[in-house]
């Protein structure tokens, strides 16, 4: 949570700063603040509320300082307010932090006794607290922040100014995401890429325990020790048009309508028709590897979670290999059985999920077999995982996933493609047919956009409904979670996805003439038992909105709305009933007027358990 943004250089220090916050924005929207020099001190302004606040307060105020650093809050200690906004400023030090001090209330405690006097209620105001009685006892800028950050337990991403010191600015991490963006005779640091992309698209990613000195002259990284480590900066091919709304109303908007596109980056590549497989550039698997692994664990949180849930759907159909789908949270609390002969997946669009990671190190640590699928470049998970497989979606600034969550499922089906034809379950053959309907998909994606239309008028006719039940059988299933998670998070309406053969075992209590049912029915062999669960909803007068196979004109008789799929084999259908379930949720929430890019309570990137 939280983004952190720095600048330093010749244009405008506080114009860069607000630039790189608008576009952090998603990773949290409590209250924004900015630090900048300003004849040798350093000014503060900060503001509870979004960055418009802040715009607001600043005005037409410039600043005649080079160096900056910027804050965007989703908070954790200590409620939204001006005061417990970033920066923090003790004596001669200010900071921005992402991340949580674990031990911050005994530091508390002893700077205290020092004389210290507190002003918020956060964890980060001991930062700067404890490097300025190490600046006061006469360290050097590095020092008294290496010497402080000895004493911190807990996870950061730091931005550090220092009075006296007006030339620098300092930047470290820990377990929290930190780049560093490399211009000419400019420099950054950023919490992603995205925020300072207009500027540079070479990066240093920083490691943990590094700190970084940015000055006038350029970059050196430190270690813990204070000794100067080599880091070379990386190009990355995102560009910075990724990261605007190009005429959409809404980020999730723009984000939904690029599907297609995310698909094909993501599969570019990574087919050999010839072979029957797919080709997945980073993944190795010793010899003897597959045939001896016993079992795959799939980890993920949130919309990752649904993806794991067809993953195993995919693994399972085509390498016949038991797939557990795993919460990360449940995960790493149970003493997983988990070991040599398994593999663990960790899907994450961020990298960065606390409880994804947290899950991906307890499985390494019991020796199992790592790979993560991601969305973003040189995260933590991609990092730590033995092996990575990027989606290439591209930038996703709306907080609800959508094209991360297709591209993951593009990935599951690749994974599968490429495991089961090295375990010899899938011959060259069906290897092909499947790339043959892979490959069908993005168009297949884009006739699916023509119907958002519709999807808009369905979402005018059930704007007032409070509940909405979402169904679905096996492969589908998890798409009905999806659905009525996007529902959820961004129109605020109660929903909930079932399993449709699960209904009568309870949720069939709650339906009436009030309660739209969302009922997943392309035609697969689980058809028949789907078309039953429609009549149980019709019999108790239930509305029920169908997504269903277009050749299925029955179906038009039995439902109040239906929707048409195009016709794909089951195991890509998930990805193509994605999109309506999406622009449903987009337009009920647009309609109501939510803020759809940043809905309340929420964070992109979910760095805190
Ligand atoms: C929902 C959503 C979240 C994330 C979850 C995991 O639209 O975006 O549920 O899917 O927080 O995030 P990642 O994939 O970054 O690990």
């Amino acid at each position: 949570m939280c983004g952190i943004v720095g600048y330093i250089g010749p244009r405008e220090t506080a114009k860069v700063l607000i630039e790189g916050l608008k576009r952090l924005e998603y990773r949290g929207y409590d209250s924004a603040g900015i630090a900048i020099f300003n004849q040798g001190k350093v000014e503060i302004r900060r503001k509870e509320g979004k960055l418009i606040k802040l715009e607001e307060l600043i005005g037409e105020e410039t600043f005649d300082g080079k160096v900056g650093i910027g804050h965007t809050r989703w908070a954790t200690h200590g409620r939204p307010s001006d005061e417990n906004a970033h920066p923090h400023k003790a004596g001669r030090v200010a900071v921005v932090h992402n991340g949580i001090i674990e031990n911050y209330l005994s530091l508390k405690e002893i700077l205290k006794s020092k004389g210290h006097i507190f002003t918020s209620e956060t964890d980060t105001e001991i930062i700067s607290h404890l490097i300025d009685e190490f600046i006061q006892e006469g360290n050097s800028s590095l020092d008294a922040v290496r010497i402080a950050l000895d004493k911190i337990k807990g996870s950061y991403a730091l931005g550090i100014l220092i009075e006296g010191d007006e030339r620098s600015l300092l930047a470290a991490k820990k377990e929290s995401p930190l780049v560093v963006g490399i211009g000419e005779g400019e420099y950054f640091i950023a919490s992603d890429v995205p925020a300072v992309l207009p500027y540079t698209k070479n990066f240093i990613f920083m490691e943990d325990g590094e700190i970084a000195l940015l000055s006038a002259e350029g970059v050196k990284v430190f270690n813990v020790k204070g000794e100067e480590v080599s880091k070379e900066p990386k190009r990355v091919n995102w560009n910075s048009l990724m990261a605007e709304k190009g005429g959409y109303k809404h980020f999730m908007l723009k984000e939904i309508f690029e599907q297609p596109r995310a698909v094909i980056d993501t599969i570019r590549g990574r087919l050999s028709e010839e072979k029957g497989d797919a080709v997945l550039e980073n993944v190795h698997f010793a010899p003897t590897f597959l045939k001896k692994m016993k079992r795959v664990s799939l980890i993920a949180c949130g919309t990752s979670y649904h993806a794991a849930l067809i993953g195993k759907f995919l693994i399972e159909e085509f390498c016949r290999i038991p797939v557990e789908p795993d919460i990360g949270s449940e995960f790493r609390y149970r003493n997983p059985i988990v070991g040599e002969s398994n593999l663990l997946i960790a899907i994450s669009q961020s990298g960065e999920t606390a409880d994804t990671l947290a899950a991906l190190r307890e499985a390494k640590r019991k020796g199992t077999t790592t790979l993560a699928i991601c969305n973003v470049v040189e995260s933590s998970l991609a990092r730590e995982a033995d092996q990575v497989i990027y989606t290439h979606a591209g930038p996703e600034i709306g907080v609800a996933s959508t094209k991360t969550f297709v591209t993951q499922l593009v990935i599951l089906f690749l994974l599968a493609l490429h495991m089961g034809r090295e375990l010899g379950i899938l011959s060259k053959e069906e290897g092909k047919a499947l790339i043959e309907e892979l490959v069908r998909v993005p168009h297949l994606m884009e006739e699916m956009l023509k119907a958002s239309n519709q999807v808009s008028k369905i979402a005018r006719k059930y704007l007032h409904a409070r509940d909405f039940l979402y169904l679905g059988r096996g492969i589908n299933y998890p798409i009905a979670l999806e659905g009525a998670l996007k529902l959820k998070e961004i129109s605020y309406v109660h929903a909930e996805g079932y399993p449709a053969g699960e209904m009568k075992h309870g949720p069939i209590a709650l339906i009436d003439r009030e309660m739209p049912v969302v009922v997943l029915a392309t035609k697969n062999e689980v058809y028949e038992k789907v078309i039953s669960n429609i009549e149980e909803v019709k019999a108790r007068e239930g509305m029920v909105i169908a997504l269903a196979s277009p050749s299925d004109r029955e179906i038009v008789h039995k439902v109040d709305d239906v929707i048409f799929i195009p016709e794909t084999i089951p195991s890509l259908t998930p990805i193509l009933l994605t999109i309506p379930l999406q622009l449903l949720a987009y337009y009920m929430a647009d309609f109501k007027g939510t803020d759809v890019d940043q809905p309340r309570n929420l964070a992109k990137s979910v760095t805190v358990e």
